[in-house]
């Protein structure tokens, strides 16, 4: 809640009577009026599959992160469990071949995403599993909708994104999350979810998800970069000049059926979490999005700054904000941290 701007401002001659350096002398003090705290369960692990069996692959634009095969996901899977994550998200790098321009391999019931969410939910139940809605993973230019004429069509694609919920919902899948930015697919995907029985699955939506160049290594690794090319996703990505127009999007998204909104990319729009929680009071997520993760390895590796220290400063930094949890590819570091794991 934001505060009178009279308790900010004390009125002169309170020191030396108020010192605020007290409450910092000890560590005991410290933890004692910390206001807020990351814990485990506040993460969310991004986590990228691709085929084969026993399959690793280093994504070489994002240190220590893999493309798994579903046999190896599942083990990581099992990893987010036993560490206290509440909940992974499943990204396919699917194979070149399988790519389409309107993406269909998206509405396949079998697809790499649905053979995965299944394996994982078949081995760890009580783990939540989360799939982005998009077709971007699937289509041949890397766009999120159907290209027609060179534009991202809304309303076609939104029939299409309904499909895609369909088969996650389907496959297990707990967390249906639109990240397409179509207008009006909050609203189309929950009444194609209660439709067929899947009134339990809940929506997160990626509802201020900027334009932003900070996605790139993130597009390496789902292999959606080369067919975007020197493409942009302005057109139905937000403008990163805008914030008044981020609540309208939650706004909406919040009165089509969405049960948790994010923000999106993180660390650079912190001030769209605090507006977007103080203004709604939903449960809020920020995605600290692949660039923002490779920039803290990329300073860290060159011995600039303290990673994990880096790391566990800005987890923390959006729980101050406002966020209820942060869409982490830190996540299993940071658990090994909290849970105080070598
Ligand atoms: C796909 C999608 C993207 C991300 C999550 N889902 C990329 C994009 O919109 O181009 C980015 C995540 C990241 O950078 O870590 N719609």
């Amino acid at each position: 809640m934001t505060r009178p701007l009279s308790s900010q401002f004390p009125p002169l001659g309170a020191f030396p009577r108020t010192r605020l350096r007290r409450n910092r002398r000890d560590a005991w003090s410290r933890r004692l009026v910390a206001e807020r705290q990351l814990s485990t369960a506040d993460l969310i692990w991004p986590l990228f599959v691709h085929d084969g069996t026993d399959r690793r692959q280093q994504v070489p634009s994002m240190p220590k992160v893999e493309r798994l095969s579903v046999d190896l996901l599942v083990g990581a899977a099992g990893e987010a469990k036993a560490a206290g994550i509440p909940l992974i998200a499943i990204f396919p790098a699917i194979d070149d071949r399988l790519k389409t321009p309107d993406g269909e391999e998206a509405v396949n019931v079998d697809n790499l995403v649905c053979r995965a969410v299944k394996a994982v939910k078949d081995a760890h139940p009580d783990l939540g599993v989360m799939c982005d809605v998009a077709l971007d993973p699937f289509t041949t230019h890397g766009h999120d909708g159907l290209l027609r004429e060179g534009y991202v069509v809304n309303d076609e694609t939104v029939q299409v994104l309904c499909e895609q919920a369909l088969v996650q919902a389907a496959a297990g899948c707990d967390v249906i999350a639109p990240s397409d930015m179509m207008d009006g697919r909050v609203k189309a995907i929950r009444e194609a979810l209660d439709a067929n029985g899947y009134e339990a699955v809940r929506i997160m939506a990626y509802a201020a998800k900027y334009a932003s160049a900070f996605y790139a290594p993130f597009r390496d690794a789902v292999g959606s970069a080369s067919s975007l090319g020197q493409g942009d996703k302005k057109t139905y990505q937000m403008d990163p000049a805008n914030s008044d127009e981020a609540l309208r999007e939650v706004a909406f998204d919040i009165a089509e059926g969405a049960d948790m909104v994010m923000v999106k990319p993180g660390t650079p729009y912190l001030d769209v979490v605090r507006r977007v929680k103080d203004a709604f009071g939903v449960p809020t997520y920020a995605y600290q999005v692949s660039g923002e993760y490779s920039m803290i390895h990329a300073a860290a590796e060159r011995g600039w700054i303290d990673g994990p220290r880096i790391m566990m400063e800005m987890l923390l930094g959006f729980k101050r904000a406002g966020a209820d949890g942060v869409l982490t590819y830190f996540a299993r570091e940071a658990a090994r941290l909290l849970n105080g794991d070598k």
